[in-house]
């Protein structure tokens, strides 16, 4: 019998080629919730996309340090369209209403897309490299080793660096002024200015989704008790707090190294009273020490 287009081979289908058993089988849910399959969905679907964003990054890293400069610019095309995706994705999962999160929610914690070990790496492999994650994250051995190997390789920014001296090694500022005769390096700084930007969209849009799904104060009071663990914060990396998403770019790098951040707000909810000063008033801070409590007992 003949064999149709695309059988000649018979070694595959379409199924096994594409692990489709592994993969629809990974779509585990721990409740009855109706929306819990499609908060798993775009999670996993997240995870692919970083999975294939390394991939791109880190072929565009390599390219710029062999001095490659069309093969960059394709690369970056592809990975511009992937961010794209990123941001547009979550008005899928904001189809989900505060209501309907609710009835699983309490089922997921405490994990957190805080410990998305991918995005952690497509961070570091842009520039903004953060050693101290490694010890607040709660990581299998070899997730930790791939972080390591993140921290120690070359950024982008190092790649774009050799790029600049593969072609000359011009001042970075004749780049951006002088386009006549630096055209090429400077569109690929521009791609380098897409992607950080694409991820400062993506912080933007998680956080205003974050708090319609669970509220600003809700979100915050994560913040607060992340900041006082001593753990990073969604607002602390937001460009509106004034650090760049990614540090990948020229600007990114002058931003993340540049601009120290601000130690985090006295926290004086949580702040015990100064000894010696009487206390501090109720309006400065709602807690009592023991002492303070004890004195209060017997005065009644
Ligand atoms: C209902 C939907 C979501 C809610 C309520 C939510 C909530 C939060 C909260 C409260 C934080 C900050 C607290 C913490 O650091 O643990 C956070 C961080 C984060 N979330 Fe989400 N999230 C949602 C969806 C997503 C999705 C779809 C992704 C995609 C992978 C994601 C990825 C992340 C990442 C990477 C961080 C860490 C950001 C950073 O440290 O810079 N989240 N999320």
């Amino acid at each position: 019998m003949s064999k149709s287009f695309g059988e000649e081979g018979g070694r595959l289908d379409y199924g096994t080629y594409l692990g489709l058993e592994t993969l629809l089988s990974a779509q585990r849910r721990r409740t009855e919730a109706h929306d819990e399959l499609l908060f798993i969905t775009v999670h996993q679907i997240y995870e692919l996309w970083f999975q294939q964003l390394l991939f791109e990054l880190e072929a565009a890293r390599d390219a710029m340090l062999a001095g490659e400069i069309p093969g960059v610019r394709h690369l970056f095309r592809r990975v511009r369209v992937i961010e794209r995706l990123l941001v547009e994705q979550i008005d899928v999962l904001q189809t989900m209403t505060p209501q309907d999160f609710l009835t699983f929610r309490s089922e997921l914690e405490p994990a957190s897309g805080f410990q998305s070990v991918q995005y952690r790496e497509i961070e570091f492999l842009s520039g903004l490299k953060d050693p101290s994650y490694l010890e607040r994250v709660h990581a299998t051995a070899d997730e930790k080793a791939r972080l390591e190997r993140r921290l120690s390789e070359p950024s982008l920014w190092d790649g774009y660096l050799a790029l600049l001296a593969h072609h000359g090694n011009p001042e970075l500022v004749d780049v951006l002024l002088d386009r006549d005769r630096y055209g090429a390096l400077f569109e690929v700084s521009e791609d380098l200015l897409d992607h950080d930007q694409a991820f400062a969209l993506w912080r933007v849009r998680h956080v205003t989704m974050v708090e319609r799904q669970i509220g600003a104060s809700r979100a915050r009071a994560d913040r607060r008790v992340r900041a006082i663990c001593g753990a990073r914060s969604t607002a602390a990396s937001s460009p509106s707090s004034g650090r760049c998403a990614t540090a990948s770019s020229p600007a990114g790098v002058r931003c993340a190294r540049g601009r120290p951040q601000p130690p985090p707000r006295p926290q004086s909810r949580l702040r015990l009273p100064r000894p010696g000063r009487g206390g501090a008033s109720r309006s400065r801070s709602r807690t009592r020490s023991p002492a303070q409590t004890d004195r209060r007992r017997s005065a009644r």
